[in-house]
Parts: structure tokens; C-alpha cells; sequence
């Protein structure tokens, strides 16, 4: 897939952030406005740097769009993270990419569709949910299940109840725990609900976006739903370092995450196994 900033793959663009919300006490949403646009796919990241600092890959948090903006949520964790948490709108970032594989919305049209995003996750997954959304009358029926450890930690809750206005579109909202805090969800694991859906094999694809645990018990919960693998999609994210597959350091086996993935067929993951577990 080609890169909109592809003069030199490591030079980054400069973009000023316009928009800085405190979505958790971890989490904050960026948007960022670009010289030009990203023209990314569905699950896309980019490479984020701060100079003198260092750089780090972040899912494309919005859907495709022709206008020049770039929206993300980022988690402080570390060194980068912590500096971009302290920047103000009118300060800029560096932008390289998008890059990596993303999701083909030729897999989704027409189809029923499952999406479960566990914790951040539903920040990459938003990037598929906008264009679902925005051409609603193109899929079958919609189920969001999104989960968190606990209300604190919900993002995107202004999105969701907006999606769950939509006909034919479900929006599972649970917690592990509700730590004594308002709750008008349910309260479980992603997995709680899969057994009462109502899924056809033959006419359901799923998209999955979370910590590597919750792939294993959510492709198990639709293994005996009869969902064949080749219409589940998963969302790997692994260490990496240059983002176009020149340092090795995403690599598994014969494929390179930053290039092959993020996002793969989980049909086309035996070979990937270790990043699921
Ligand atoms: C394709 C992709 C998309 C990503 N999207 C997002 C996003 O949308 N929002 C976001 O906040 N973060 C995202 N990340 C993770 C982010 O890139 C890392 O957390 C990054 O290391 C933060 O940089 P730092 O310098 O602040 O922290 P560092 O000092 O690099 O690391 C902080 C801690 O996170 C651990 N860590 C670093 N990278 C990873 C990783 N890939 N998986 C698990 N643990 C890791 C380190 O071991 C350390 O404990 C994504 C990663 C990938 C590969
Ligand atoms: S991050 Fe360098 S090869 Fe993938």
C-alpha cells in the first residue's frame, strides 16, 4: 500500500495538534491536522515522534476520509507517550506512514459483522466502525461488543451510544468490574455475550481488536458458533521500529507485522501464534 508521505520512508511530516481530550486517567485522543491527506485504510497506523524524543507506531483512529486530518488515542506507558500527554493543541508531532495491511472492506460488504474490541482496541476498530456506519445500507446486521476493567476505563462513549442509534446496529458495552462506579452496561468478559448472539456461519465475518488474551477466548466463543476462520480478522500489534519492513524488528517468522499486519486473516495466523498468546 502506498505511503501519502513516501519522500523518504524515515522523514517525518510535521502535523499541529488541534484537539486533545482526556478520555481516561491512561488515554488521551489526538487529532491532528496534516498538510495533506492520509488516504489510509481501515486499520492503518502511523509512526509518531516527538524530536529528541523517540517514535512509536499509533493506530489511525478515524475512519478513511479525503479531508487532512488524523485522529488517535494514545496510552502514556512510556518515555514518548508521557512528553506527547503533556503537549498542548498548536504544539506538532512528527507523522510518517499510514502503513500496514488494515482491514478491505471488500471482506465486510454484505456481510453481517461482529466487531469485539477489548480495552484500546476499540481505537484501532473505529477506523473500520466509521465506514461501516457511514454506509450503513452496504452490511447485514451490526454487533458491537466493546469491553473495559472497569467504567473509569471506557473510551469512546459518546461514539458508541451514537452507533447504537443506528437501525440494525447492537452495542454491547461491558466491564470486568464496576469498582463501585456508574454502570449502565453489563458487567463480564467480551466472550459473555458471544453464546446468545444470533450468528450465521456462512454470513458473518468478525473483527477483533484487544490484548492478545482476548483473541484466544473470543475465537473460541466463535468456534462453536461454527464462524470459520477465514472470516475472522485480528489485530496484532508487536514491537516495532522503522514500520516498513527493513529492521525486522516485527517480524515472525516469515512475516512482518509492520507490512503484512497489523491486521491479518486469522485463517492465515498459524505461523503468527506467538503474538496471540
Ligand atoms: C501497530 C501498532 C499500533 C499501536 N497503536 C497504539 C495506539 O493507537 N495507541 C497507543 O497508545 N499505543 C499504541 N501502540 C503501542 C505503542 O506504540 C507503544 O506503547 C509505544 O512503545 C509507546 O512508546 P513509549 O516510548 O511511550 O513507551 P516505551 O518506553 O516504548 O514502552 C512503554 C511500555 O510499553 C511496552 N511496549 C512497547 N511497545 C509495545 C507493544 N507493541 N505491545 C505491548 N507492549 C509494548 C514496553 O515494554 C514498556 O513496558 C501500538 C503499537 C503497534 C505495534
Ligand atoms: S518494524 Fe521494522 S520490519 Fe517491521
Amino acid at each position: 500500500m502506498s505511503q501519502v508521505f513516501d519522500h523518504n520512508a524515515y522523514l517525518p511530516v510535521m502535523a499541529r495538534i488541534t484537539e486533545i481530550r482526556e478520555m481516561t486517567e491512561r488515554e488521551k485522543y489526538f487529532k491532528l491536522e496534516l498538510s495533506q491527506p492520509l488516504y489510509h485504510h481501515p486499520g492503518q497506523f502511523v509512526m509518531v515522534s516527538v524530536i529528541g524524543i523517540g517514535e512509536a507506531p499509533i493506530s489511525i483512529s478515524c475512519g478513511p476520509t479525503a479531508e487532512p486530518v488524523l485522529e488517535m488515542i494514545i496510552r502514556k506507558t512510556g518515555r514518548l507517550t508521557k512528553v506527547i500527554h503533556n503537549m498542548k493543541v498548536g504544539d506538532a508531532l512528527g507523522i510518517r506512514g499510514p502503513y500496514g495491511s488494515g482491514f478491505n472492506l471488500d471482506d465486510f460488504y454484505g456481510k453481517d459483522v461482529l466487531f469485539v474490541a477489548g480495552g484500546l482496541g476499540l481505537a484501532p476498530l473505529r477506523s473500520l466502525i466509521d465506514p461501516v456506519m457511514a454506509n450503513r445500507e452496504r452490511f447485514g446486521k451490526i454487533t458491537l461488543i466493546s469491553g473495559c476493567r472497569t467504567p473509569a476505563e471506557e473510551l469512546y462513549r459518546d461514539k458508541t451510544t451514537a452507533w447504537q442509534k443506528v437501525e440494525g446496529v447492537e452495542v454491547i458495552r461491558l466491564v470486568d468490574a464496576t469498582a463501585n462506579l456508574r454502570w449502565d452496561g453489563e458487567v463480564g468478559l467480551v466472550t459473555a455475550p458471544i453464546p446468545q448472539l444470533d450468528l450465521q456461519p456462512e454470513t458473518t465475518v468478525a473483527a477483533l481488536c484487544g490484548p492478545p488474551v482476548m483473541y484466544k477466548f473470543v475465537i473460541m466463543a466463535l468456534d462453536a458458533k461454527g464462524i470459520p476462520h477465514s472470516q475472522i480478522f485480528v489485530d496484532l500489534e508487536r514491537r516495532m521500529k522503522c514500520g516498513v519492513g527493513k529492521c525486522g524488528h516485527c517480524q515472525i517468522n516469515a512475516s512482518y507485522c509492520c507490512q503484512d499486519g497489523p491486521v491479518f486473516r486469522y485463517s492465515e495466523t498459524m505461523e503468527l501464534q506467538e503474538a496471540l498468546t
